[in-house]
């Protein structure tokens, strides 16, 4: 039996949700509307954008996310759905405030990231990532002046790492890994950036040298693993550079670890399978911070530092070296 309180309550309940429908619906772009409503025709009206319907304000939909203040649409961060299927809409393109795209583990998205990318002038973060989007990296990316970080991991892109990314004076992080890359680092990349950088390159086939301007950008990551990489990294060395993981594992590069001063924060340092001599730095004892260290599979010499830290490594991080000797490798100094 309901009671006079609980029919109060309840026509409570509805005044409010009435009111918050006629503010969000005022939140809505008819320009964003459209272009939202012609992404989704483009993809073939899937169940996953059921919510994008012409009746409700664009605001409230699922995987959009609007400025409070303006009301505008800035960004559009869809995840994880197999079913979505055909290329990236050039109806993107409409979305003239966007500042974050975001397409994560889609595996059904293909074919080339579009030119209509290009014209989201104030595009900031913009991932393609775990699809199977193929093609370049496009030069065109070099339009996109306000881009921060860039993600294009986990595809089937080919072709080089495009030199016009080197241009942009707010790029700090790229993460290319796992894509089919070819050919030699743009010298310049990072020379603006405002901030610590980000690079994660592993598993492609870029080839070529470190490029020697890498020494001057202030690395927080670089993971350059598991491509064909050759010649001498040791610039991305140095006592005070605020690198703390750094993975050069499985290329062909050659230098004398011996001369390289290791950067104080570092936390992760793998160079396993390259063909890297001389000797493993004192200086590995002192790290405070070095967690993991993996200097095996290269043509390295002479004792393995003791004391310190160094209880933490064991004969993993050492093995098939040249003439690496003592604890703790089996082989002892004579
Ligand atoms: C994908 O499609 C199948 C079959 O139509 C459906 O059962 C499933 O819920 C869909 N998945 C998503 C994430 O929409
Ligand atoms: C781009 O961002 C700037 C600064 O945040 C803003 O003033 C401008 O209106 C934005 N332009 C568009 C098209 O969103
Ligand atoms: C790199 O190139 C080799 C030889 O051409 C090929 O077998 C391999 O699949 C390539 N790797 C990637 C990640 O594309
Ligand atoms: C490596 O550099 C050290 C000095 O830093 C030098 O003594 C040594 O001979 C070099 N090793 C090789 C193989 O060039
Ligand atoms: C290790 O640290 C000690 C004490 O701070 C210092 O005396 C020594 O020179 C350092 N060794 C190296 C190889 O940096
Ligand atoms: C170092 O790398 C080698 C080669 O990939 C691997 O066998 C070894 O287990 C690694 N060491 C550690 C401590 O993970």
């Amino acid at each position: 039996m309901k009671t006079t309180a609980m029919r109060m309550r309840a026509i409570l309940v509805l005044l409010i949700a009435a009111s918050t429908a006629a503010s969000s619906a005022s939140r809505c772009h008819s320009g964003d509307k459209a272009a939202l409503l012609a992404i989704k025709a483009a993809l073939g009206n899937p169940y996953h954008f059921a919510s994008w319907t012409a009746a409700s304000p664009c605001c409230d939909w699922y995987d959009v996310d609007c400025d409070a203040s303006t009301g505008r649409v800035v960004g559009l961060s869809v995840f994880q759905d197999a079913n979505l299927t055909g290329a990236i809409p050039d109806a993107v393109a409409g979305l003239a405030h966007l500042r974050t795209l975001r397409l994560h583990h889609l595996p059904g998205i293909s074919g080339p990231i579009p030119p209509a990318i290009a014209r989201l002038s104030n595009l900031s973060f913009l991932t393609i990532s775990w699809t199977a989007v193929s093609g370049p990296v496009p030069t065109f990316l070099g339009a996109l002046t306000r881009l921060s970080q860039l993600d294009l991991s986990f595809n089937a892109l080919a072709g080089t790492v495009p030199a016009s990314l080197a241009a942009l004076p707010s790029l700090y992080s790229v993460d290319l890994s796992r894509n089919r890359l070819t050919g030699s680092l743009p010298p310049l990349l990072f020379s603006k950036a405002p901030q610590v950088a980000y690079l994660r390159l592993s598993h492609n086939n870029l080839t070529g040298g470190v490029p020697a301007e890498f020494s001057a950008v202030a690395f927080a990551q670089i993971d350059l693993s598991r491509n064909g990489f050759t010649g001498d990294a040791s610039g991305l060395f140095g006592r005070a550079k605020p690198v703390q993981q750094m993975d050069l594992s499985r290329n062909a590069l050659s230098f004398n670890l011996s001369g390289v001063e290791l950067p104080e924060q570092l936390i992760f340092l793998d160079v396993s399978h390259n063909t890297i001599y001389g000797g493993v730095p004192a200086q590995v004892a002192n790290l405070s911070s070095l967690q993991f260290f993996n200097v095996s599979y290269n043509r390295l010499c002479g004792a393995v530092p003791a004391g310190g830290n160094t209880a933490r490594f064991d004969a993993y991080s050492f093995q098939h070296n040249r003439c690496l000797c003592g604890a703790p490798l089996a082989n002892p100094c004579t």
